[in-house]
């Protein structure tokens, strides 16, 4: 009761605007020289006839405070907190705190449209490439040592059952493990949807950051970008077929993965000969052939951080 007390003085503050000399006076306080506002004589009429109304203004207040609180809201946009978890075996694969932060600083700069080579997209793309809008903060490293020489893709590193390292917090917080994953693969994600222990992406040791220990042609951190696009809910641009979709419209229907730095323009072969966006980071190129998301992927993501999406734990 106490609360909705306070809360309703707390809408009342809200919702009273600055008064305003041309408004016609208020007749229902001809004896008062003040004028009122006619929000909060709304408000409280509401109030008085829905009896669910304070309830869900408190309901938007707390998560207003919350959002405020952990700082995870920042000039309207999502924060990712990201905990990274090192498992090795050699000092190499014992990555120093400088390569994670330089993958920390890729990624901020490849999700807001920062990146050197943003300006590089053709100017056939210009209209659809995205700013999307979403930073990670470096939260926490865990170390652990191991024997183990390569972890693979079954999740083994996410436990502490099979020797690896449990996440932490992954409804809030993205967990990021580094260690040498083997057969050629450079990294792996876990889409919106899946269980919340193994939630998060994987990235071999060689694979991560532009420093240290990255090996050329993956060394400018962009397997952490595509991986954390799929952990955002983006598909390869391919469709994963044979001129697939990937569920976003204004990205093109490529044949295949590409790779390497394909030259520009190059044209796919399916349904309407587009040109294709071999610049997405959701394709295979080398690290410095890819540099955009196109605004139809940045709306696939964005929804999955909404209230009731998948990853809405991260707004609060
Ligand atoms: N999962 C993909 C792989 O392991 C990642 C490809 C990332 N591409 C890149 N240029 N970093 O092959
Ligand atoms: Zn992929
Ligand atoms: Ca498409």
């Amino acid at each position: 009761m106490k609360k909705i007390v306070l809360t309703v003085i707390a809408v009342v503050t809200l919702f009273s605007c600055q008064s305003d000399n041309s408004e016609t006076p208020d007749f229902a306080a001809t004896t008062v020289a003040k004028r009122a506002c006619a929000s909060d004589d709304v408000l409280k009429s509401k109030m008085a006839a829905d009896p669910n109304l304070a309830a869900r203004m408190n309901q938007i207040e707390d998560f207003t405070q919350k959002a405020l609180l952990t700082g995870r809201i920042v000039n309207g946009k999502i924060q990712i907190p990201v905990i990274v978890n090192v498992l090795y075996r050699t000092t190499a694969e014992n990555i120093s705190t400088a390569q994670i932060q330089s993958q920390i600083d890729i990624l901020n700069e490849d999700f807001n449209a920062q990146n050197a080579d943003f300006n590089s997209v053709p100017a056939l793309f210009s209209g659809v490439k995205a700013n999307v809008g979403i930073s990670f903060v470096l939260e926490a490293i865990y170390r652990k040592a191991t024997t183990k020489t390569s972890w693979g893709t079954a999740d083994a590193m996410k436990s502490t059952t099979t020797g690896g390292i449990n996440p932490t917090s992954p409804t809030s917080k993205m967990n990021l493990w580094v260690c040498t994953i083997g057969g050629g693969i450079l990294g792996y994600a876990q889409f919106p949807g899946g269980a919340s222990a193994t939630d998060g992406v994987a990235i071999d040791s060689k694979y991560i950051g532009d420093t240290g220990t990255a090996v050329y042609p993956y060394n400018l951190g962009r397997t952490a970008t595509h991986e954390v696009g799929h952990w955002m809910n983006l598909r390869h641009i391919w469709g994963d077929a044979n001129c697939g979709s990937d569920l976003v419209s204004d990205t093109p229907t490529h044949n295949t993965s590409n790779y390497g730095v394909p030259a520009y323009p190059h044209y796919s072969t399916c349904s309407g000969n587009q040109v294709e966006m071999t610049m997405n980071y959701m394709d295979y190129t080398d690290d410095r052939g890819m540099y955009m998301f196109s605004n139809g992927q940045k709306s696939r993501m964005a929804a999955i951080f909404l209230s009731g999406g998948s990853r809405a734990g991260f707004r609060l």
